[in-house]
């Protein structure tokens, strides 16, 4: 079929919006017709060529929602017209970590998905025959897309997929990192370093783990009032004595609980300095650099302090997506807050100014 799709033709170039063919999904694969989905930092990323595993002409995208047009040989686990997240992070069910609780990182397609292809080495996106290949196994900068099935949470049709997409990614990382991974107490402390759609869904995450007291820290004035809104019941503007503080509120001990959330070497630092004594747990989302290098003083390790990394906020994608949206269903979770623009395809390339201009929490494409 022909489709319009968001091609990254050039690394450090606009994206282009164009036409190109589609194929049918083959075995264990799905056609999905795209309704929304988010801009993350990862399609600007990408986009720019800093990122060394990055390939062109791919479709980015990775935070889409929307609706099972047509299933392959073999899908039992989704129908035609229920409503799908897509996962940039797969559940098969059935590797050696899936059958793990200690990890959400599936082996199954791995390679593949990393050299842009499907699970059976190939691409189903092609213009004028020439491959096109898939991005994070997702390419949901499209009206539709093909991805194998094991990738992809089937969640409540009564969620509006505009907001729904949003757990493709960011949110459902934030929200993670603090009850998958770090598996924060109730009536802990917890510090919350960024106040992005990662770090605001951390602060919620920590709010519906229990935590007695949750600091955000952040270098906006008006993202700190989003915290508070997501449950942060102190915010401070970040700087070089952060630590400082922070060992200042909790009695000279730190926090039960820290979250990195800024990509930031000297932040994610920042973050195991001011993990308490003895327990203190400091989990790292951020995406740093090529080649940065967290500094520790080994020190503060032997007198307790834990480091762990989350990636997708350690979320088994097809079990817990659909738990999380159901959550934002209850009611417990503002998601609204953090759609703040709303663009078209055409528009993509805006969305990315607006992420470098920090201007909103995310730009939701909404396909007509
Ligand atoms: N682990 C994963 O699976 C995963 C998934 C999505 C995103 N990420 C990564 O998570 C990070 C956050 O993503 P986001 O979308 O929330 O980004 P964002 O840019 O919207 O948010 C980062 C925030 O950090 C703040 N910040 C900058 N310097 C700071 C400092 N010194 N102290 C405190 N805060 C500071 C910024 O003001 C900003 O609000 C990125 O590195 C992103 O690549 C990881
Ligand atoms: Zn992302
Ligand atoms: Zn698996």
């Amino acid at each position: 079929m022909r489709m319009r799709a968001a091609v990254l033709e050039e690394f450090g170039q606009p994206l282009v919006v164009q036409e190109i063919d589609l194929e049918e999904p083959k075995p264990g694969e799905v056609l999905v017709r795209l309704v929304a989905c988010g801009v993350c930092h990862t399609d600007m990323y990408t986009a720019s060529g800093v990122d060394p595993s990055g390939y062109a002409p791919a479709v980015l995208g990775h935070e889409g929602a929307g609706v099972v047009e047509a299933v392959g040989e073999g899908v039992d686990s989704l129908r035609v017209g229920d409503h799908v997240v897509t996962l940039f992070s797969p559940q098969c069910r059935e590797c050696e970590h899936c059958l793990s609780p200690r990890t959400n990182i599936c082996l199954a397609i791995r390679d593949q998905q990393g050299k842009g292809h499907l699970p059976d080495g190939t691409t189903r996106l092609s213009r004028d025959g020439e491959p096109i290949r898939h991005f994070m196994g997702t390419s949901t900068f499209a009206e539709y897309t093909v991805m194998p099935a094991i990738a992809l949470a089937k969640v409540s049709p009564e969620a509006p997929l505009d907001r729904a997409c949003l757990f493709a990614c960011g949110l459902s990382t934030g929200l993670g990192a603090a009850m998958y991974t770090a598996k924060v107490e109730a009536g802990t402390t917890c510090v919350v370093f960024g106040a992005g759609m990662v770090g605001l869904g951390a602060v919620a995450g920590c709010r519906l783990q229990g935590a007695d007291r949750i600091v955000c820290v952040d270098l906006s004035q008006e993202r700190l009032q989003m915290a508070r809104h997501q449950g942060a019941t102190d915010v401070m503007i970040g700087g070089a004595d952060t630590v400082e503080a922070i060992l200042e509120m909790t009695g000279g001990f730190g926090a039960d609980h820290t979250i990195e959330a800024t990509g930031l070497v000297g932040v994610m630092r920042q973050a195991v300095e001011s993990a308490r004594m003895g327990w203190g747990l400091a989990t790292m989302c951020g995406v740093a650099g090529k080649g940065e290098t967290l500094a520790i003083i080994p020190r503060l390790l032997i007198t307790g302090r834990r480091v762990a990394g989350s990636s997708f906020g350690g979320v088994k994608g097809r079990d817990q997506v659909p738990q999380l949206v159901q959550r934002y269903l209850d009611g417990d979770i503002d998601v609204d807050a953090f759609l703040s623009h709303r663009l078209t395809l055409d528009e993509v390339n805006k969305g990315f100014d607006l992420m470098h201009a920090q201007d909103g929490i995310r730009s939701v494409i909404e396909f007509a």
